[in-house]
């Protein structure tokens, strides 16, 4: 499917003129005070006020780097956690909108989390022989589980290297949230599919048997992305069809059958650095949320490229999307006001412990 910049709003030309001039002149008056971090799948209309892009593991970086008191985060939920974790006391971290939540990341409750461990502790020895990594997509209490039990986290960009460690410290993994993220960096480093079962946490001991558990080198928790499990091998195998010479990229929260099917597989910013440094004319495939995608082949068109969105239906993530100008807007002129809306704090001791596995994650990548 062709993709042209999405624009779905019924705001009038000029009053998203308004909101555009009312961003600027508060970012203007916060100065250094503020910076923006926008996550690449944020619609354009809020993305190009943000002061840094990326993709997650990008983000964390710049969020445990900045000097500026208040941190606003284009993005959702966890990533704005992320940030308050990694930066200073003082510092504030703030989400624009409260209702931009991660539908893969409320797949994984703590409790389940706590229950999947007890119960894989009447077959194994868990803490000495499972290692717990969670997807960056999940909650604080899920990653702060990690770093008590000696495990760590991961994003879409170093998801192999962390579970190649995660196997240097006992024999198996417990991968959470992300089934397809999990089973495709366990593959990338040779595990056979039939030693990664998936554990399902509403089944009594995951839905496996005690043989299971015990022969398995990785469990992949049950959740998926709503926006990546859209993506289909048929849509590849059309595309292909009437593009012979064109390339397939998608990120790897798409299924495992795609993954397969595809030339390349990263997070979002290796997508977008792929196909900006392709030869002139080359045409793409892009099997990732549909922000990003219309962007980029508005940004490389120019060189005459083309670029496709993988599914025939508009897939986006509506979370994301939730993070409207008019809520940045409100967000910055409310600080303007010296007031704070919508910052997000986590407590300790969560805070304490999950910093200490996404330190290791950092440490690591
Ligand atoms: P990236 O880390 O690749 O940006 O992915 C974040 C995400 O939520 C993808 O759905
Ligand atoms: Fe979560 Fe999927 Fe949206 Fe990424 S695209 S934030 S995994 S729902």
């Amino acid at each position: 499917m062709s993709v042209e910049i999405i624009r779905l709003e019924g705001r009038s030309p000029q009053a998203a003129a308004q909101l555009e001039e009312r961003i600027r002149a508060a970012k203007s008056t916060l100065g250094r005070e503020v910076v923006i971090l926008g996550h690449h799948y944020q619609r354009e209309e809020v993305y190009r006020h943000a002061d840094y892009h990326g993709d997650s593991l990008q983000l964390s970086r710049a969020a445990a780097a900045l000097d500026a008191q208040y941190i606003v985060f284009c993005g959702v939920h966890f990533m704005a956690e992320v940030a308050d974790i990694l930066s200073r006391p003082e510092q504030i971290s703030i989400l624009p909108d409260l209702n931009a939540g991660c539908s893969m990341a409320d797949m994984a409750s703590i409790e389940q989390v706590e229950a999947a461990w007890t119960q894989l502790a009447e077959i194994l020895d868990p803490d000495s022989e499972i290692t717990p990594v969670t997807y960056v997509n999940s909650s604080a209490a899920i990653k702060a589980f990690c770093g008590r039990h000696g495990g760590t986290v991961c994003t879409s960009s170093n998801a192999r290297k962390i579970l190649q460690w995660a196997l240097g410290q006992r024999p198996r993994f417990f991968f959470l949230p992300d089934q397809h993220l999990g089973r495709w960096s366990g593959h990338q480093l040779g595990i056979p599919l039939g030693r990664m079962p998936v554990w399902d946490p509403e089944q009594p001991l995951g839905g496996l048997s005690p043989e299971e558990i015990r022969e398995a080198q990785g469990f992949l928790w049950k959740g998926h992305c709503s926006v990546h499990q859209m993506f289909q091998p048929q849509h590849i195998r059309r595309w292909r069809a009437e593009h012979p010479q064109g390339k397939v990229i998608a990120h790897p929260e798409a299924s495992f059958e795609v993954c397969s099917l595809a030339d390349a597989v990263g997070s979002t910013d290796f997508i977008l650095r792929t196909v900006h440094e392709a030869p002139p004319g080359t045409q793409w495939l892009v099997g990732t949320e549909i922000n990003l995608v219309s962007r980029l082949a508005e940004e490389v068109r120019g060189e005459g490229k083309t670029v496709d969105f993988m599914s025939p239906m508009v897939c986006m993530c509506s979370t994301m999307f939730r993070i409207d100008p008019e809520q940045l807007a409100i967000t910055l002129e409310e600080l303007v006001a010296g007031r704070v809306r919508n910052q997000i704090r986590v407590d300790e001791p969560v805070a304490s412990q999950a910093r200490l596995a996404l330190e290791r994650m950092l440490e690591l990548s």
